[in-house]
C-alpha cells in the first residue's frame, strides 16, 4: 500500500472522472493508495477543500498559507492554531520560504513562515516546509524558532545531501516528488540513496510535477508508485519494500 503524503486534491482535474471526486478516490484505493494528505495552499479556497474531501477517512489535512501566496489573507498564529484543533488537521503547512518566484522585500515570507512553526508548536503537529533558492534562510528560521520541537517534513525535496543532512538533524524527515524521476536530478538522486530508511516519505504534489513518463501533464496520487519505483531502482530494493517503508515513515511523523 501506498500513500501520497502531499497533494492538492482540490485542484486536481476531475474531468476524466465524471467530475465525480467519489470516483477520482475510487481509483485511488484501486491503486493500492491507502491515505493521502491534502496540504493548504491558502484560507481563502480551505474551506472549500475541507468539504471536498469531508466525507472521506482515508484523506487528511493540513492549514497554512504557501510563501508564494500574495493578495491573501495573512493568518496570525491564534488563527492557524484555531484551524488547525481538528483531528482531520494533522500538520501545519505548506509554509517556508520561495525565493524563485517571490522577489523583493520578502520580510512578510519571513514572518508568515514563523507564525506557522509557532503554531505548529503550540498545536504539537509536524510542519509541511517548502524551500526554494532560499536554503539558508529555512534552515535559519527553523533553527531560530526551535521547529525541532515539532520536525516535520521537507516536501518535494530540491536540494543536496548536505541540505538533507542539516535538516534530518532538525528533526525533518525528506519527501521525494516525481521529480526525483527527471534524468536532470543527478543531486536529489544521490540524497534518495543515502537518507536513512526510516527518514523518508514520498508524495506527488499533484496535480502538479508529474513523474516520468508523464512529465509535462497532469499529475495525479496514483502516480506516487512511480516516485516509489525510482527509489526502489536507486536503493537497489523493490518497490514494495519502499511503499512499506515510507507509509511506515509516514504513521511514525504524523
Ligand atoms: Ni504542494
Amino acid at each position: 500500500m501506498l500513500i501520497d503524503s502531499h497533494c492538492h486534491l482540490d485542484r486536481i482535474d476531475l474531468k476524466p472522472y465524471q467530475n465525480d471526486f467519489a470516483c477520482f478516490m475510487h481509483e485511488a484505493e484501486a491503486n493500492q493508495i491507502e491515505h493521502l494528505l491534502c496540504i493548504a495552499i491558502d484560507l481563502e479556497s480551505y474551506p472549500a477543500m475541507l468539504d471536498l474531501v469531508a466525507g472521506f477517512q482515508q484523506i487528511s489535512v493540513t492549514v497554512g498559507v504557501h510563501p508564494n501566496v500574495q493578495d491573501c489573507k495573512d493568518p496570525s498564529v491564534d488563527e492557524l492554531i484555531a484551524l488547525g484543533q481538528p483531528d482531520k488537521v494533522i500538520g501545519i503547512g505548506e509554509t517556508g520560504l520561495d525565493y524563485f518566484r517571490s522577489e523583493g522585500d520578502l520580510s512578510w515570507q519571513h514572518q508568515r513562515f514563523r507564525n506557522h512553526i509557532r503554531a505548529a508548536k503550540a498545536l504539537k503537529k509536524p510542519l509541511i516546509i517548502h524551500t526554494r533558492e532560499a536554503k539558508n534562510d529555512t534552515l535559519r528560521i527553523l533553527k531560530e524558532e526551535d521547529a525541532s520541537e515539532v520536525g516535520g517534513v521537507i516536501h518535494c525535496f530540491t536540494e543536496d545531501w548536505e541540505f538533507a543532512k542539516m535538516a534530518l538533524d532538525l528533526n525533518f524527515y525528506i519527501s521525494f516528488s516525481g521529480i526525483v524521476t527527471f534524468n536532470s536530478a543527478a543531486e536529489i538522486k544521490e540524497v534518495a540513496k543515502k537518507v536513512p530508511a526510516g527518514r523518508f516519505l514520498i508524495e506527488t504534489d499533484s496535480p502538479y510535477l508529474a513523474p516520468v513518463p508523464f512529465r509535462g501533464r497532469p499529475n495525479y496520487p496514483t502516480y506516487v508508485r512511480y516516485v516509489a519505483e525510482q527509489i526502489a531502482e536507486l536503493r537497489g530494493t523493490s518497490a514494495n519494500k519502499i511503499a512499506e517503508l515510507s507509509t511506515e515513515n509516514f504513521y511514525a511523523l504524523f
